[in-house]
């Protein structure tokens, strides 16, 4: 058996910036309700015609990819997490497969959970690696929320939380099994799928044809649906709970926690958290301020802006962790 380490990272968001200002000229909003409630400042939104969450993949994975230090045919298997795609069908990881330009008719897997689905995806990633199976995964979180949010004031509970945009991370066969990833926590519980979710187009309840057909303005099927304090109550308690498994199955508890990044949901779910760990503010890294919650690719751009900051160094304890729709949450322990 072998372990996988994170070998590269790499992040991309769109350039253009929507504040809370912003947003308060479309709909009935205001800055401070917004921070209050989220901590979120601004966020980017594509402009149409430009990035779609396979580019905005591909450019985070193309700098990953390079951080690794291999050539792009080194990759042997994509792992593509989104609740956005381009298209119905096929997925996005299959689009990766072809704009990234590879040699090789490599597999291209697309998983679909949500916030949890970058740490889903290096699960997946991660055992592949520690079987022998495969040595280089590409592992991609990218979402394009904002083409497909209500962004009138019926929407606002739900529209002023996301924002688009991608991380990628290159996952790497590691001989040293005292490093890398050390063990991946995943759950779910569907009972609650209606909690945070978006129901159509869908052939369990209402189909393209069906919405043409009722031709509805009053119609929010199509559009995300959030119950935000149930969210909120469960998420503060997975979270908890699943750090805490992963930690105590590495014999570990939250005081050998070096950095945690959480999937950036709410600036206050991440607060909690971290008073209920005890630690520090330079152990927990927060970048919800700047981009909203971008869902699957939260933890990777994350991941990346804390590496960059020299925030994460060899050695250290880091711990992924995250919640949402499905409901599914599930955490990473890694040895960096
Ligand atoms: N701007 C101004 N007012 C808004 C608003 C907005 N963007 N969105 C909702 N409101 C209003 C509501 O209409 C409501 O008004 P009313 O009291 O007159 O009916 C009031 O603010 C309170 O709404 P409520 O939904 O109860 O607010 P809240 O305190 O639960 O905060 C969330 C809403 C979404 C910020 C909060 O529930 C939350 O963060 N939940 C977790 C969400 C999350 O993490 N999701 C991602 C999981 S992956």
């Amino acid at each position: 058996m072998y372990n996988s380490r994170i070998s590269g990272l790499g992040f991309y968001v769109p350039e253009n910036v929507v504040t809370n200002d912003d947003l308060s000229k479309v709909m009935d909003t205001n800055d401070e309700w917004i921070q209050e409630r989220t901590g979120i400042k601004e966020r980017r939104h594509v402009v149409k015609g430009t990035d779609t969450t396979t580019s905005m993949g591909v450019k985070a994975a193309q700098k990953a990819i390079e951080r690794a230090g291999i050539d792009k045919d080194e990759i042997d298997f994509i792992v593509f997490a989104t609740l956005s795609p381009d298209y119905y069908f096929p997925g996005p990881g299959v689009l990766v497969q072809r704009d990234l330009g590879l040699k090789r008719t490599i597999g291209a897997l697309d998983v679909r959970n949500q916030c949890s689905g970058f740490v889903y995806g290096i699960s997946v990633a991660d055992q592949y690696i520690k079987s022998g199976m495969y040595k280089n995964v590409l592992v991609i979180g990218s979402e394009l929320h904002s083409h497909g949010l209500d962004m009138t004031t019926r929407g606002r509970g739900v529209s002023v939380i996301f924002g688009d945009g991608a991380g990628a991370a290159v996952l790497t066969r590691e001989e040293d099994t005292s490093k890398g990833i050390l063990s991946t926590h995943l759950h779910s519980e569907g009972q609650h799928a209606e909690e945070l979710s978006l129901i159509a187009p869908g052939m369990g309840k209402r189909w393209v044809n069906d919405i043409i057909a009722d031709a509805d303005p009053e119609d929010t099927s199509y559009y995300p649906y959030m119950n935000g304090q149930f969210v909120f109550k469960n998420a503060v308690v997975r979270f908890s709970e699943v750090i805490m498994e992963g930690l105590q199955k590495n014999n570990l508890g939250p005081q050998d926690i070096d950095m945690l990044i959480p999937h950036q949901a709410n600036l206050r779910i991440s607060q909690f958290i971290q008073k209920k760990f005890g630690l520090k503010d330079d152990q927990v890294f927060n970048n919800i301020m700047k981009y909203g919650n971008t869902t699957a690719a939260s933890i990777p751009i994350a991941l990346t802006e804390a590496w960059e900051a020299e925030k994460i160094k060899e050695g250290d304890l880091v711990v992924l962790a995250a919640f949402g729709s499905g409901f599914t949450w599930g955490s990473v322990i890694i040895r960096w």
